[in-house]
């Protein structure tokens, strides 16, 4: 019978008592070693994983024959001494299940993986949406946001310490990843993460309500911003103006005295 033959057999067949699944998450282009267990089989006809059940990897027959299937040449590394294959440069696609089975007086799952792909987490923004102030406490809610998603959480200070208004928050985003935002040492922290990677955001509590302290109560972070916005638009004027003057007053220099060296020279004539 032709190694494609066993394999399409094998295919078919279900496999009695199948290993618990292990999930295994890998970054986008990395590469993942699937390993079998020690107690594999030593005396099989033939070997093979699969992908989503239906696709072969690389099948391995007991007189040393390998078959890497067409569209994994190149992508996979089978060991003929522990059977462990390496997948390299995983995308999103190759998310699924992957399946170690044997075949010889009977067939066996010996191994199988959940493998999940995810790419890098997008960046996080956070940001103050009001503080209030009044003698002897700070009340300050934020938000936390990533492109398509966002929460917000608020805080309370006395003169001594800052707390979470009902702890932590956090969601899953649309996109499968979780925000939280928490509060560490008087620090705001909003975090986005999923298994392979995180980007973090973070503010002290004390300058959001420095800031605000010399203000009345509910004056809005709307004017602050106006009024650094504003400070920094007549700083960069100036600078602009004053780099023309000089620029015209090097200029009319020059202009003069080119003008003495050309009277100099008449007068020479
Ligand atoms: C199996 O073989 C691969 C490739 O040679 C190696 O990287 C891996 O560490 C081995 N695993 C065990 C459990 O020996
Ligand atoms: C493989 O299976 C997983 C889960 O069963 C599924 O989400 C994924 O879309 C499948 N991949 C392909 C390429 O069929
Ligand atoms: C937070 O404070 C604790 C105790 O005061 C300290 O051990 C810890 O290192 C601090 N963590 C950070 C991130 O500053
Ligand atoms: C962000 O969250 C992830 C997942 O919970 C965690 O591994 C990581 O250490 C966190 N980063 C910080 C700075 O807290």
């Amino acid at each position: 019978m032709s190694l494609s033959v066993i394999l399409g057999l094998m295919l078919c067949i279900e496999a009695p008592g199948s290993s618990a699944v292990t999930d295994v998450f890998v970054k986008r282009g990395d590469d993942v070693l699937l390993e079998v267990m020690d107690d594999a089989p030593k005396d099989f006809d033939l070997f093979v994983w699969t992908f989503n059940t239906s696709n072969v990897l690389v099948g391995y027959s007991s007189v040393g024959v390998q078959t890497v299937s067409e569209g994994y040449t190149g992508r996979v590394e089978f060991s003929v001494e522990n059977y462990s294959v390496k997948l390299k440069n995983l995308q999103d696609d190759d998310s699924g299940v992957y399946t170690a089975r044997v075949t010889g007086y009977k067939q066996q799952t010996i191994a199988e993986y959940m493998v999940t792909v995810q790419g890098p987490v997008s960046p996080v923004d956070l940001n103050p949406d009001s503080v209030s102030i009044s003698s002897d406490s700070c009340k300050l809610t934020v938000t936390c946001s990533t492109e398509d998603s966002h929460i917000s959480s608020t805080f309370t200070c006395d003169t001594k310490t800052c707390s979470q208004e009902g702890g932590d928050q956090s969601k899953v985003t649309n996109s499968g990843a979780s925000l939280r935002v928490h509060l560490l040492n008087d620090t705001i922290i909003c975090n986005h993460s999923n298994r392979v990677s995180w980007t973090q955001k973070k503010t002290q509590i004390q300058d959001l309500c420095l800031l605000h302290a010399g203000l009345s109560d509910g004056v809005s972070i709307c004017l602050v911003k106006t009024v650094v916005f504003s400070v920094g638009l007549i700083i960069m004027v100036s600078v602009v103006i004053s780099v023309h003057l000089m620029e015209k007053i090097r200029k009319q220099n020059k202009q003069f005295s080119s003008n003495q060296m050309n009277i100099e020279l008449n007068l020479l004539q």
